[in-house]
């Protein structure tokens, strides 16, 4: 089908975004990284998913979300009325920390304007922060436990945090918890979303 001039538009601007990533030296990730991980997706997307930061195999692909955790994100994403190269897929820093250690502040403060231009370029429905970090990103106030798979406006934003698919890998209860949730975002996507 013939693209709408938004979705050219959003694809020009997400492409030199990445651009911007790639040659990136604001922060120390830049001499450790492999690949820059900017994010991947339909330009469009009604659904975002937003990361902690690439692991190690995003850091050989630069591609978001491919690993062992990615592969369960892929799970729950095929229990959507939609496709993975449909949503937007992203992290709050976009190179790996050294042996998955969690980003330190330094390094979100410089690497979140990506995401904030991304998020306005954009412009999903619905942000789905995976895990406590990135919920902590968008909403600090909220636990990642209690917020699981439920709605919440922050500013002019709809987000449905959900627990991160690595601790769903560790823990069956938060397994449940994940499929809940996106039990509840699926349903939230159909009924239209309300807050
Ligand atoms: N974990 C994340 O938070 N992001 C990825 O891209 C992969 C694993």
């Amino acid at each position: 089908a013939e693209k709408s001039e938004r979705e050219t538009s959003a694809a020009e601007k997400l492409i030199s975004i990445a651009a911007e990533v790639a040659s990136c030296h604001k922060c120390p990730l830049a001499r450790t990284r492999t690949n820059t991980v900017p994010g991947e997706g339909s330009p469009t997307a009604e659904i975002m998913f937003v990361g902690e930061g690439p692991g190690r195999d995003e850091d050989e692909s630069g591609r978001p979300f491919v690993g062992r955790a990615g592969k369960l994100l892929d799970e729950l994403i095929a229990s959507l009325p939609m496709r993975r190269e449909d949503v937007y897929i992203a992290n709050i820093v976009k190179c790996r920390p050294p042996n998955n250690r969690d980003p330190e502040r330094a390094e979100v403060d410089q690497c979140s304007n990506y995401l904030t231009q991304q998020i306005e370029i954009i412009d999903p429905l619905v942000i789905v922060p995976l895990g406590r970090h990135a919920l902590g990103w968008f909403m600090p106030e909220l636990r990642i436990t209690q917020s699981n798979g439920k709605i919440f406006r922050n500013g002019n934003r709809v987000l449905m945090p959900l627990l991160h698919p690595s601790s769903g890998l560790r823990n069956p209860e938060h397994m449940r918890m994940l499929r809940d949730g996106i039990h509840n975002l699926g349903d939230a996507i159909l009924e239209g979303i309300r807050v």
